[in-house]
């Protein structure tokens, strides 16, 4: 080793990330030292306002970083790699940027060190790139906004968060797909997200009594909370764990919890006198559930000339789709979703990459409504009243299925998952926590985008598209 060259491998340098969350700058920053051949020791990563560098007392700011070679060669990095990189950024460790550079210093000598799952460097990036992801989808189930009027009279919904690690940024787009049509403002004591129906603003942190507390629209939350709320299918457990109580400050339901799972044992055995729980009634296994569904007259359709559509599908399913009832098709084949409503519905999760043979297929009622117009039988919407009898079944199957994830499909199979009629507009997209610890997705129904033409169709199947896509995104991370 000649002398210039030991000099140089003494040097130490600092790198400053302009922000706590910017892959971008600490990509551009890392490829540069990897092309310079500096190994990770010599660099400490300073996030905006860290402390830092502790090793380097001698030289705060350390050198300025060299020009690469022009001949060296690029930095190589997997795809996994970038993938867990670009979540594990977010992260609040402050050892997040050294770790990674540590990381992608190895994988220039070992491509495959992602794949070794003993690796400790690997294990604790995909550590943190996992509660990066557990704390953006909490921020997406439990931010509560309240109602406040702008200076000119405008509605603007206002939320308080306090997520755990650097997500903010990363999840204004959901929030903007989510919430179009509405002026809203995240407040976090991480920064601040706005929308103003046109472009997303960002702003310094907040504190809690910067956003307003309780409005009209709690009632709304506590409301719908009581009403989604089971008594018989309560699992303590599993709604702590999926709803910790750190995020129940700010929201109007949680105030709610203890009293309804003091009340849970007497609502369960009002339930039993009231005839809604049948304990020694209800089938257990998709074969037990299939013989009753065929027998049953609970309603006037199980009268017509039909057959019930049992739902169709693994039983150990993570994913179950609920759709409407029935149509001619699915009632002359026997299965769910074989119609022209399950061949788009086919379309679009393949193109969500969400593979229909593992999920668990059912409808909200089991048999075909129609009226008789000469030889053509007219599907005829369910009314409340018949999605709600038939719930019995579909909560026989989520049972015995026990989905991690429920897609409902349309008003009727989401009212069969909540017991309410909910504007599709107004839930989809977002995940709701159900009280056994899965949670409840809810989007359009595919035959209501067979009736739609040109633009309107081509809008309705992107938003469909979308919630699909968000529902197979939150299905690997379950799964992860
Ligand atoms: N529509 C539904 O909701 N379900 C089916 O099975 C077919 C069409």
């Amino acid at each position: 080793m000649n002398m210039l060259q030991s000099a140089a491998d003494r040097k130490h340098y600092s790198v400053i990330m302009s922000r706590a969350d910017d892959f971008d700058c600490w990509r551009d920053q890392a490829r540069r030292l990897v092309r310079c051949g500096i190994a990770p020791e010599r660099v400490m990563w300073t996030e905006p306002g860290g402390l830092g560098d502790l090793f380097s007392a001698g030289s705060r700011d350390g050198e300025a970083l060299p020009e690469p070679p022009a001949n060296a060669p690029h930095a190589r990095a997997s795809k996994r790699f970038v993938s867990v990189a670009r979540n594990a950024i977010l992260h609040s460790d402050p050892e997040r940027f050294a770790l990674l550079y540590r990381l992608l210093w190895r994988l220039q000598s070992n491509p495959r060190i992602m794949e070794d799952k003993t690796d400790s460097d690997v294990r604790r990036i995909e550590d943190l790139a996992k509660s990066v992801r557990r704390d953006s989808h909490k921020m997406h189930a439990f931010v509560r906004f309240r109602e406040v009027q702008d200076e000119d009279g405008t509605e603007h919904y206002v939320a308080w968060f306090e997520p755990d690690h650097h997500i903010v940024r990363a999840n204004a787009g959901f929030f903007k797909r989510r919430f179009a049509n509405m002026h809203w403002s995240i407040l976090t004591p991480k920064g601040c997200i706005h929308w103003d129906g046109k472009t997303v603003r960002e702003s310094p942190p907040a504190q809690r009594s910067d956003a307003p507390d309780n409005d009209p629209t709690e009632d709304f939350w506590r409301k719908y909370y009581a009403s989604i709320f089971n008594p018989a299918r309560l699992k303590v457990g599993a709604m702590m764990s999926e709803m910790p109580k750190k995020y129940w400050k700010n929201m109007p339901e949680a105030e709610l919890i203890p009293e309804l799972i003091a009340g849970a044992q007497s609502r369960e055995a009002q339930m039993v006198d009231a005839g809604a729980i049948e304990h020694e009634a209800r089938p257990e296994t998709l074969e037990a559930i299939e013989r009753a569904i065929s027998a049953c007259r609970n309603c006037e359709i199980g009268e017509l000339a039909n057959q019930a559509v049992m739902g169709a599908g693994p039983q150990d399913a993570a994913l179950m789709i609920v759709g409407e009832q029935p149509g001619d098709q699915e009632d002359q084949s026997g299965r769910p979703f074989v119609g022209p409503a399950g061949q788009l519905l086919d379309v679009h999760l393949s193109e969500a990459g969400i593979a229909r043979d593992r999920a668990y297929v059912t409808n909200a009622v089991k048999h075909f409504k129609y009226v008789q117009r000469g030889k053509w039988r007219i599907h005829q919407t369910p009314t409340a009243k018949e999605v709600d009898t038939c719930r019995w079944w579909v909560e026989a199957e989520r049972d015995a299925v026990k989905p991690k994830l429920i897609l409902a499909l349309g008003a009727s199979a989401a009212r069969a998952m909540l017991g309410k009629t909910v504007s599709i507009n107004s839930v989809r997209g977002q995940p709701i926590a159900l009280d056994d610890g899965s949670e409840l997705w809810i989007s359009a129904h595919p035959s209501y985008l067979l009736r739609l033409d040109g633009d309107a169709r081509k809008q309705q199947e992107q938003l469909f598209q979308n919630d699909l896509s968000e529902v197979r995104e939150r299905l690997s991370q379950i799964a992860a």
